[in-house]
């Protein structure tokens, strides 16, 4: 049961599908308090009570004893002191456990407010939860029969997750940057030469001329659209970026046309409001005004028509390098310092001028947005930027190719946006800790809609090393976007560049053959409004021993695993909450099977190896591959080899389709296997 509250006058998101009508009932679930301009709702949390949720966020699968703000942050440390991150995901579960919760029920919370909200799950209080919102929202409220079927109300409420093409399901790589067409040709050489299965490759900034949005440097890549055909030959997608600041440059057409017809957001005086990125001085797009985000998202048809078919909208927060106001404002006061005897606290005030020139809140207040008609001050609306400029290119992509799917996902987000696109979990480092968040994250954003999703594989940030980037992959063979990507500056990290080559070719043609299932998983996930990452307490609600369980996950319906994310780690404790059958991987063809019992066990797990567990009376089907596959479209969906067990028998729906063509309900795509024990006992190798 889904309960709908009005406060004030809020704004129309467009983070929910469904028309509710406001609750008759009075609000109950948490003690609300409307205060002058804020609403505040709280509980207490018993000792034993789970809080699941909040999307992109730091720390653990249960996020009691922190406060979490949504403010879309461009922050590239995801530290576990920090509060924001890229994504405003308002939606979390307070999981009671009844035992100690006094017949409190457990209930889910939206809160839908584009502006900032803070969750405080225990962070001042061990024992209290509080929602402080703005005054003018509307609060859901959800109450269901366990932790899945509240998340599964909820995303019927948001309405249908994207669906990426089936390619963009492939092993994918990023660098900022690849220079040059002759560098992006190594790339593929380098993968392809090892026998490493590719299926795109990523055009960070440098592809641009001067960091212009659709624009390509002709020095760097000459005949772009031959080029973009080449790559396809060879079977790989060439996936740009886009930036949401447009750069000021007289005879840009981007921004000749975006001044010429009020495109762009205004200052207080009506003038373009002017902030600075990788470009210098930009302005931008007025993506929450109807006629803006039509002609922004028209503008990737060029590219589109050179032949690409995949993009990642970056910077939309939007991040701000330093406004033009209060650049001048700082270097003004930093000048009057210049011959100062600086001590202590004068020399921090100067520092922290500097470093406060980015992402200032000051000037997420000094700009404004048309929302058709309503001029709205940017902070108040500041957590749809991400959402709306990523719908501009969806909504263009419906006029432009209506038939057919184009790779789409963001860095910034807010609930709703995952019906247009997908999202990447933005700069981490690489550090063996935030393999473990990247793992953490994943349900979370799961129960927020958003599962085309994964993390820059290796680490975005410093200086990777190869049993980070061996154990980073053996997890990324999982996530539905399996990306490598690092920063300009860092390590080179390409699977190629390493030692090992074998370990990291035998490791993503797991990912070739695991497609069957992760595809039909995905599937299954969008279509039926379901997790396709898990804790492994949503799967079985009545073992206590689950719900402490923060580092293994649920993949799909048959199996869960348990990554390695420790450095020098030959292995790890896991704990099966039932028996389940031990899959071993050196290799798709290297494996071996062993039933272990539910409990906790000590899991040898060698660098080169994948662990998965299949639950009993399920199955996994794993593609048999060719030794020369290269990408997705060289997997053979027919020829499945099935592991598992099963006390009687076990049942698999397969998915599968053209990969390309949005019509994802036909009966034809749904092919039910049925095998008995003997049969399965076969199979296996
Ligand atoms: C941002 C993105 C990162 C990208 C870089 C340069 O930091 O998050 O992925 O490589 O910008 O475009």
């Amino acid at each position: 049961m889904i309960s709908k509250y009005i406060f004030g006058e809020p704004i129309e998101t467009g983070a929910v599908v469904m028309e509710l009508t406001q609750s008759e009932a009075d609000f109950s679930v948490m003690q609300l308090e409307v205060q002058e301009n804020a609403i505040q709702l709280s509980c207490h949390m018993a000792e034993n009570d789970i809080v699941y949720g909040l999307g992109e966020q730091v720390r653990g699968m249960n996020k009691r004893g922190f406060a979490y703000i949504s403010n879309a942050t461009d922050d590239p440390a995801h530290t576990e002191n920090k509060h924001s991150l890229y994504g405003a995901h308002n939606f979390m579960i307070l999981h009671r456990c009844e035992k100690d919760s006094d017949g409190q029920k457990s209930f889910g919370i939206f809160v839908d407010d584009p502006g900032t909200v803070i969750f405080d799950v225990g962070q001042t209080d061990l024992d209290k939860l509080v929602i402080t919102a703005g005054k003018n929202c509307v609060i859901y409220v959800i109450e269901g029969n366990n932790l899945k079927d509240m998340v599964k109300q909820f995303r019927e409420l948001i309405g249908q997750s994207y669906v990426a093409p089936k390619w963009a399901f492939g092993y994918q790589q990023s660098r900022w940057s690849y220079e040059t067409a002759e560098e992006v040709r190594s790339v593929v050489e380098g993968h392809h030469g090892k026998g490493i299965p590719l299926d795109a490759v990523y055009l960070d900034i440098d592809y641009m001329e001067s960091y212009k949005d659709f624009t390509v440097d002709e020095e760097k890549f000459p005949n772009f659209e031959e080029f973009t055909a080449e790559m396809k030959e060879q079977g790989v997608h060439l996936v740009p970026i886009i930036d949401a600041g447009v750069k000021i440059e007289k005879d840009y057409p981007t921004y000749e046309e975006g001044v010429r017809e009020n495109y762009f957001c205004k200052d207080e005086d009506g003038e373009d409001f002017v902030a600075a990125v990788w470009p210098g001085k930009v302005h931008f797009p007025d993506v929450l005004n109807s006629r803006a985000r039509e002609w922004f998202g028209g503008k990737y048809r060029w590219l589109i028509e050179q032949g690409i078919d995949g993009f990642w909208n970056d910077m939309n927060e939007p991040a701000i390098f330093y406004s033009e106001k209060n650049l001048k404002k700082v270097f003004d006061e930093i000048m009057l310092k210049k011959d100062e005897n600086m001590d202590l606290h004068a020399f921090f005030q100067m520092k922290n001028l500097v470093v406060g020139l980015s992402n200032n809140p000051v000037d997420y207040q000094s700009f404004y947005h048309d929302m058709d008609g309503k001029k709205i001050r940017h902070d108040q609306v500041h957590n749809l930027y991400g959402f709306n400029m990523t719908r501009a290119a969806s909504e263009a992509f419906d006029k432009i190719e209506p038939d057919k799917r184009i790779l789409l996902f963001s860095r910034s987000s807010y609930v709703g946006m995952h019906r247009y696109g997908g999202i990447w979990t933005g700069d981490n480092n690489a550090w063996w800790g935030q393999l473990l968040l990247s793992i953490q994250q994943m349900p979370g954003l799961n129960m927020c809609g958003f599962l085309y999703t994964g993390s820059d594989i290796g680490g975005f940030g410093s200086d990777t090393t190869e049993d980070l980037v061996m154990r980073w992959l053996e997890f990324g063979i999982f996530t539905p976007l399996m990306r490598n990507h690092a920063a300009i500056g860092t390590r080179y990290q390409e699977a190629y560049q390493f030692e090992n080559t074998d370990a990291f070719r035998n490791i993503i043609r797991m990912r070739y053959g695991l497609l069957p299932y992760i595809y039909s998983e995905y599937m299954k996930a969008v279509l039926n409004n379901e997790m396709y990452f898990r804790p492994i307490a949503f799967d079985y609600p009545d073992d206590s021993q689950a719900f402490r369980v923060e580092d293994q996950l649920m993949v799909g319906e048959s199996i869960m695993i348990a990554p390695v994310y420790v450095q020098n780690a030959k292995g790890r404790y896991v704990y099966l909450p039932e028996d389940m059958m031990m899959v071993r991987m050196k290799s798709l063809e290297e494996k071996s099977c062993e039933v272990l019992h539910k409990g906790h066990h000590y899991i040898d797990i060698a660098l080169d190896e994948v662990v998965i567990f299949v639950k009993k009376n399920h199955m996994l089907p794993l593609a048999v591959l060719d030794q020369n596959v290269k990408t997705i479209a060289d997997v053979d969906e027919n020829r499945i080899e099935w592991i598992g067990f099963a006390e009687e028998s076990a049942e698999y729906m397969l998915y599968s389709d053209d990969g390309m063509s949005r019509n994802y309900t036909p009966q034809e795509n749904w092919k039910k296997v049925v095998l008995t024990k003997e049969e399965l006992a076969k199979t296996k190798k």
